[in-house]
């Protein structure tokens, strides 16, 4: 059997996707997490596109005190379901066109740029501190018009809420389990406080960024709250923040593996975009959307009752053999990629436009400057230690 690049790397034990193996049940309780755990791609599909039978709102089952303070948050857009969600997707789709992503590419670039240019001279790159960590954040700062200088704050908020490595987890477990919860709820608070400031000050006095456009936003007459604008610039803030970094850093980790492909996605720029596709594939950054039963349902033969929770593990289905033809193999060219990275149905993923213009933007600068970007012997990279994410936190690399 081949060494995979999730034994190469030690990645976390629990992605058994990662290493070659299938679930031996597409679909199996948990008793440890207290929730079901759902892993092949049909089946994934079908709950994410039935949200009456399938509910976002996992917050019916969370425990109260596992949840934000309830007079600060709305609960976000992910959480919501319809006729609620439609509301808020159409008003907060208003503000973030395909337009506004697309105008973006040239500031895209010029920020990849200056933060590549302050790369010290030598024969090394630190990829995520370098361009995949702050990137995502300036562009996502300056859209919103927060100062992207107040980085190292988000930084430092956002860490402790994703410091945890443990499962995520309805049953109680132990004091270690509550400190890491509280330690989230209060990275979760201060972003959120930090937002509420600038939210108010464009309610005072408008300018030309995305939080007065959410501010201004109306839909039959009707505006989103304070908390509502909040809580949407908060997931912006967030998903800006963790998500293309481990996008780019998942997908220079997988032409390091395959060198192949490599070779040929410099040689010919057309094979950026599947490149990335694969990668969001092959390395799917977030493992697992959650949702609720609203009565009892079968799901792949298996009866499950009502109000409980399902992990859909979308990882381990974008390596579902029933779907992706030879699934361990990293192939940016395969005849089709349904993968579920940005999920399926009526919450798909609002950022996978902005994600993939990203990601091609600076993977072609990164392929013009350094001819070679490959890993380091003795020096491994480090990934998020959440077993429900794949992606990098230090990519050291050679570009000699
Ligand atoms: C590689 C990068 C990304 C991945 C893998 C990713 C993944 C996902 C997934 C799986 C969902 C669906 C969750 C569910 O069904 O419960 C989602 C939703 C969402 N994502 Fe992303 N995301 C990425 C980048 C971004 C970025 C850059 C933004 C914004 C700047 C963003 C904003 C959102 C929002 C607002 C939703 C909620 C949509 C809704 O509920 O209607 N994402 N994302």
């Amino acid at each position: 059997m081949t060494t995979t690049l999730a034994d190469t790397w030690g990645l976390h034990e629990s992605q058994f996707w990662l290493r070659g193996k299938h679930p031996e049940k597409l679909l199996e309780f948990s008793e440890d997490l207290g929730m079901w755990n759902v892993y092949g791609h049909p089946e994934i599909e079908a709950i994410l596109r039935d949200p009456a039978t399938f509910s976002s709102d996992t917050t019916r089952l969370v425990p109260a005190d596992m949840m934000p303070d309830a007079d600060t948050s709305t609960g976000s857009i992910l959480q919501l379901d319809p006729p609620l969600h439609n509301k808020m997707r159409k008003l907060v789709s208003r503000a973030f066109t395909p337009k506004v992503v697309a105008d973006l590419e040239p500031r895209i670039a010029a920020i990849t740029r200056e933060l590549l240019d302050a790369v010290p001279a030598g024969d090394r790159l630190e990829l995520v501190a370098a361009l995949a960590y702050p990137l995502p954040v300036i562009v996502i700062a300056e859209l919103l018009g927060v100062p992207a200088s107040d980085r190292h704050l988000f930084k430092g908020w956002v860490d402790r809420m994703f410091e945890s490595a443990d499962q995520v987890s309805l049953v109680k477990k132990d004091e270690k389990q509550d400190a890491a919860i509280r330690r989230s709820l209060e990275g979760q608070q201060a972003l959120t406080d930090y937002l509420g400031v600038h939210v108010d000050e464009r309610r005072e006095k408008p300018r030309d960024d995305l939080l007065t456009k959410l501010v201004e936003a109306e839909l039959d007459g009707e505006r989103l709250s304070r908390a509502e604008v909040v809580d949407f610039a908060n997931i912006l803030l967030l998903a800006g923040h963790i998500t293309t970094t481990m996008l780019l850093g998942n997908a220079v980790l997988c032409l390091d593996a395959h060198p192949e492909w490599d070779q040929r996605v410099r040689a010919d720029r057309s094979l950026v975009p599947p490149v990335i596709e694969e990668s969001l594939r092959f390395l799917t950054p977030f493992a697992a959307v959650a949702r609720v039963t609203m009565r009892e349902v079968e799901i792949g033969g298996v009866t499950v009752p009502a109000d409980r929770m399902l992990l859909c593990w979308v990882a381990a289905a974008n390596r579902d053999e029933r779907v992706f033809r030879d699934p361990g193999t990293f192939d940016p060219l395969r005849a089709e990629n349904p993968h579920l990275a940005f999920g399926r149905g009526i919450h798909f993923c609002l950022g996978a436009p902005l994600a993939r213009l990203e990601g091609r933007v600076a993977l072609n600068i990164l392929f013009d400057r350094y001819p070679v970007l490959r890993t380091i012997r003795g020096e491994p990279p480090k990934f998020q230690v959440n077993p429900n994410m794949t992606g990098v936190r230090e990519l050291p690399l050679t570009t000699v």
